[in-house]
């Protein structure tokens, strides 16, 4: 039984204003991209990653990664398209652990027949650690169908309306902020995806909409996604400590 790791990496990165695409941007000297699926494999638990890339950076991002077991396609107009667009590809592409491709054979035959997990991981969320990964991949092989990682909020969370007020307070303690890896049984994502009609921003809410439980184990405060320049900044800053 293997785990395979998708990652979607074919964001603009609009809100982040740099001159490439968010997950090429350097942190420390490396691309995003090569930090997310460097701790991804770190992690020991996931066997193969497929990226899916801007549809123009295919071919950097096969360089970027060469020698890992990582194949590279490209992904779609929004995050749930380029998930899917690598889920496709489990069925259709294998790869070994020197980085090489090839056609998998008859359907259901192969090694991608013997894929029980998948996780689905952002990008940009260049500072997951491997633990995180680790954490996530043992809830889903103890039983739970989806898995999520979700931290507490610390501040108060209003509703407003477009005009900015406030219609209500909305009791933060039931409240989870969630993150990836988000971890799934094969099965179970492929059949959400079957079955979904629109975009989603988590991968969970596809599970959720076919009445799946979706399980939480503790999130981590490094995991956080990079969005914005300040983001970016923070990375830097946590990185330079662990380096220093
Ligand atoms: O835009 P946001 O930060 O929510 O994107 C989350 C992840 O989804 C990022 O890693 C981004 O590269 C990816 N994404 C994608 N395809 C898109 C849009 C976003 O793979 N069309």
């Amino acid at each position: 039984m293997s785990v395979v790791a998708v990652v979607p990496a074919a964001g603009s990165g609009v809100r982040l204003g740099a001159a490439v695409p968010k997950a090429f941007v350097s942190l420390g000297g490396v691309p995003m991209l090569v930090r997310t699926v460097d701790g991804l494999l770190d992690s020991r638990v996931v066997d193969r990653v497929i990226v899916a890339a801007p549809a123009d950076q295919v071919g950097t991002a096969r360089s970027l990664l060469a020698g890992r077991p990582v194949v590279v396609l490209a992904g779609g107009a929004d995050r749930t398209e380029s998930v899917r667009c690598a889920l496709r590809a489990i069925g259709r592409v294998t790869e070994d652990a020197h980085g090489g491709e090839r056609a998998a054979g008859s359907p259901g035959g192969g090694r991608e027949s013997q894929v029980d997990t998948v996780l689905v991981h952002d990008a940009a969320r260049p500072l997951t650690p491997p633990e995180l990964t680790a954490a996530v991949v043992a809830a889903v092989r103890s039983g739970h169908p989806a898995v999520v990682p979700a931290l507490p909020l610390a501040d108060t969370v209003k509703q407003v309306d477009g005009d900015g007020r406030v219609h209500g307070t909305i009791d933060r303690s039931v409240l989870r902020a969630v993150q990836t890896p988000q971890g799934f049984s094969y099965d179970v994502l492929r059949r959400a995806y079957a079955a979904a009609t629109s975009a989603a921003t988590d991968d969970a809410g596809l599970v959720e909409a076919l009445g799946e439980p979706v399980h939480t184990v503790p999130g981590h405060a490094s995991a956080f996604k990079v969005t914005t320049p300040w983001d970016l900044e923070l990375a830097e800053l946590l990185l330079r400590r662990r380096t220093s």
